[in-house]
């Protein structure tokens, strides 16, 4: 029998909309699956808990989310705080604490109506981007000199480790392995003379010891263009924090928008808690209108169930989310369609069980 705590952090907008319907699946799962079970336990972490008590989450919350095994989040965010306060203070500081150093993001087209690009199918937009998520180009590491005055210089520096560098590469090349796919690499080795040289270097030093694996390496002005004229070239990608999170914003595009976006920040040694959450934010504009778009938070549950082994049910999620996108009467809004949150997620778990 196995067990995940999952520590619930709902957080604000469209946040708590959409994890209602990510915890649905999984208690359907758990109802399905006699060898599967999860526990819940909701912190109310996030731009409410700001403007009542002065900070993100609790003064221990770090201590608290430590002992589970998985933090599932919606999206924090709300009007009136500044959001370097809410994502660095609550986000930016559990990736930290907790050393989730990869961040995987699938860039997959569930359904050839979702992409704006021409006459391209699920087969030519397949691939999962690697992103370094814990140091480079946001480390935080830089100043601000003469703050106003005519000689004022800002520097914000690139932080890239031998250690960092190296672990997520060769995350990513074993991933490239195991799943048999191309590995690419994103930098921009001529501009970057240091970080970026390096970079290249360390993936060229750790490819060596995998033979098998069919490498390409593009600068990043590049990859962006062929992310949308030939996104059939990449398979499993490799970059930088930064750069990381500029394509998979390419990504979403082309693959249907925020709605079907979702990212994994992940501790590979399960020292820490790893955290599953859609890629959008919390969606003002719409919130408290039931009809948030809640894929992006499901196909965060099918990360979680590949990440601690369940990837026959990883795989049962995201074959009924492809399944539930040709029924267009449980398209949301923002793909057309009139279906609220809460239909598609009852649909969804409908389907699913179907499916068994
Ligand atoms: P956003 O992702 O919240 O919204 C951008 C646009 O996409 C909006 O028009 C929204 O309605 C739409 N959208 C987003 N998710 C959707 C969904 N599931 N279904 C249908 N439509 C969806 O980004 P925005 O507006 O830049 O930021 C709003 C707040 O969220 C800010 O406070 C920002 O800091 C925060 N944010 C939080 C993130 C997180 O918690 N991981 C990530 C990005 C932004
Ligand atoms: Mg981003």
């Amino acid at each position: 029998m196995k067990h995940i705590k999952i520590a619930l952090i709902p957080g604000d907008g469209i946040g708590p909309e959409v994890i209602a319907e990510g915890v649905k699946v999984l208690k359907a799962i758990e109802k399905m699956d006699s060898d599967i079970s999860f526990s819940f336990t909701t912190f109310p972490y996030g731009c409410e808990y700001y403007l009542e008590n002065g900070r993100m989450m609790d003064e221990d919350g770090i201590e608290k989310l430590k002992e589970f095994d998985a933090i599932y989040l919606g999206a924090v965010g709300y009007p009136g705080v500044p959001d370097h306060i809410s994502l660095r203070d609550l986000l930016l500081r559990i990736r930290k604490e907790f050393d989730q150093y990869v961040n995987l993001r699938p860039i997959s087209l569930l359904n050839p109506s979702l992409t704006p690009l021409k006459s391209r199918t699920e087969e030519d937009i397949d691939m999962l981007v690697i992103r370094e998520n814990s140091e480079g180009e946001y480390a935080g590491a830089g100043d601000w000199l003469f703050p106003g005055k005519p000689e004022e210089v800002v520097l914000q520096t690139g932080v890239f480790s031998r250690k960092g560098t190296e672990r997520i590469i060769r995350y990513a090349y074993e991933e490239a392995r195991k799943s048999n796919r191309s590995l690419t690499s994103i930098s921009k080795g001529n501009a970057l003379n240091y970080s970026m040289v390096f970079w290249d270097s360390v993936f060229e030093e750790v490819g060596k010891e995998y033979p098998d694996v069919k490498t390409f390496s593009y600068l990043v002005d590049a990859a962006s263009l062929y992310f949308v004229s030939n996104p059939e070239r990449f398979e499993v990608v490799v970059t930088s924090n930064l750069f990381g999170d500029i394509v998979t914003d390419i990504g979403a595009a082309i693959t249907g928008g925020l709605g079907f976006a979702t990212g994994a920040n992940i501790n590979p040694e399960k020292a820490f808690p790893s955290m599953f959450e859609p890629v959008h934010g919390s969606a003002p504009d719409i919130a408290g209108k039931g009809i948030a778009n809640p894929i992006a938070v499901i196909w965060s549950v099918s990360q979680m169930l590949d990440f601690f082994g369940e990837s026959n049910w990883g795989k049962a999620v995201l074959t009924t989310i492809k399944d539930l996108l040709r029924e267009k009467d449980y398209h949301t809004k923002e793909i057309g369609g009139s279906a609220s949150t809460r239909q598609v997620g009852n649909r969804f778990v409908e389907k699913l069980i179907k499916s068994m």
